[in-house]
């Protein structure tokens, strides 16, 4: 079958530009009414989207009197969306750092069961500085600590989550036999920061266990996604870079025994589009005028892990020198060259900089007709940049209807887009096969779990 591209939707405030909430074309709805996300899982169903996708804090910003910068917690709105949706697929952020592996196994592999096999988990490490005060105060973990100890996260997970062969089940009112246990296995892991036994209590998930998403560019992240990640979300301001990651994630996948095309490499896009390009450019000066550059500052701020930037004047052009080294930083590293690479490439003023990370926070921002996104969406999925593309309306719905109704229709008639969905779990959309299990392992031997007194 031809390649075709993966377009997920990233569903943040009312639209991606941080003046969006502002803007009088994004939705009028809360950002804590439930109905707000419905809707907008639904019309990326409508389009076709292979998924939908939920990021998380785990604290407030520092600019809450300007800007939403609230989250509900995305797996709780999962369920509701996968109540309310039959097909697209359902990605939540959940953090390696400050969640209990058993809790984050159960609530993944519910929301699979519910959607009938369409969860899929963000795995980030938690680079926000300010989280660690919610969780036991003793400041933030570094940057190498956080993908250590994901590490021994993910091995205890996914073997919660093969816990239970797909057969363990009988349910067989007459016998009187509900499970076989043989085909239930404890996990007995002890390790440096966990100590799980399992197994899980649930049987095992639709698609075996949730898709794995991760969105880490640093080296360590990159390596952590070649071992881990399905599918991986990365920022780039510049197809380079982006063919650059494309080309080593691949390549540290193949390292690892993986094949390369079951890591999906989705580069985040944020597209104004209007009948004009110069009415998309409009759009863009008209939102970007809503926008406080002291909102950007202290955004710029958390990105650096809290450096101060509060001396830079806002019209003076910007030198490397004016940063700290991305390699001290134990925030977003990567993030945080993405950013130092524009600063040496353009030299922008403060003002400017953050008036393009006002647009998508370091992501690709464009602005133009149907036909030039299709033709940017078919030139970095045709040579080496991209799987397909987090898709990133600067305000929503708005932004998010004039893509589904106006550029899709293009990628599909180019032959780059589904035309209708083939299958029902987000494996199928993704063209990802069924982790393997432990019970299909001739050489493993059941261990029997202790018999446990029931509630
Ligand atoms: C599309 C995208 C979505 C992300 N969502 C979250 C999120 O919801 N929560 C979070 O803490 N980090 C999020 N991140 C940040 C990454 O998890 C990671 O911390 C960051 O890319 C830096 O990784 P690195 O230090 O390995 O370079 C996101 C990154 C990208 C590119």
């Amino acid at each position: 079958m031809k390649r075709q591209l993966h377009l997920n939707l990233f569903m943040h405030s009312r639209g991606h530009h941080e003046a969006s909430w502002r803007h009088p074309d994004s939705s009028p709805l809360p950002l804590t009414d439930i109905r707000y996300y419905q809707d907008l899982a639904q019309r990326a169903e409508a389009a076709l989207f292979d998924s939908i996708f939920l990021a998380d804090q785990l604290a407030l910003g520092g600019d809450v009197a300007q800007a939403p910068r609230t989250w509900l917690e995305p797996i709780t709105v999962l369920a509701a969306l996968a109540v309310s949706t039959s097909r697209v697929g359902l990605i939540a952020t959940a953090s390696t750092t400050y969640t209990e592996p058993f809790n984050l196994a159960r609530q993944f592999a519910s929301i699979d069961h519910i959607s009938n096999g369409r969860a899929a988990w963000n795995i980030v490490t938690s680079w926000l500085a300010t989280a660690a005060e919610n969780y036991g105060g003793a400041g933030q973990v570094s940057h190498a600590d956080r993908y250590t100890r994901g590490e021994e996260f993910m091995e205890v997970v996914k073997a919660l989550w093969d816990s239970w062969a797909t057969d363990a089940v009988v349910d067989n009112r007459a016998s009187g036999i509900y499970a076989r246990r043989e085909r239930i296995r404890p996990i007995n892991h002890r390790g440096d920061f966990y100590t799980v036994g399992g197994p899980l209590n649930m049987p095992r998930c639709p698609q075996g266990r949730p898709v794995l998403v991760q969105a880490g560019s640093s080296d360590t992240g990159r390596r952590f996604a070649a071992r881990h990640a399905e599918a991986v979300f990365t920022a780039h301001m510049a197809k380079a870079t982006a063919q650059e990651f494309y080309a080593d994630l691949k390549r540290l996948a193949a390292e690892e025994g993986r094949a390369p095309e079951h890591v999906l490499i989705l580069p985040g896009l944020s597209p104004m589009i209007a009948p004009t390009e110069a009415e998309a450019q409009r759009m863009v000066r008209e939102v970007n005028e809503l926008t406080d550059p002291e909102v950007g500052r202290k955004r710029l701020s958390g990105r650096f892990g809290g450096h101060d930037f509060s001396h830079l004047p806002l019209d003076r052009p910007l030198t490397p020198q004016d940063f700290p080294d991305p390699d001290t930083v134990e925030a977003a590293r990567s993030r945080t060259e993405v950013i130092l690479n524009l600063v040496r490439r353009d030299k922008p003023t403060l003002r400017q900089l953050l008036g393009y990370l006002a647009g998508a926070r370091g992501h690709f921002v464009t602005a133009g007709t149907p036909e030039q996104i299709a033709d940017l969406i078919e030139d970095w999925f045709t040579d080496g940049a991209a799987d397909g593309f987090n898709i990133m309306p600067p305000l929503l719905p708005a932004q998010l209807e004039v893509f589904s109704a106006e550029v899709i229709p293009i990628l599909q008639r180019r032959g780059l887009f589904r035309t209708e969905y083939q299958g029902t779990t987000l494996r199928e959309h993704y063209g990802l096969p069924l982790p393997a299990s432990v019970f299909d392992d001739p050489s493993w031997v059941p261990e029997l779990m202790e018999a446990v007194a029931g509630v």
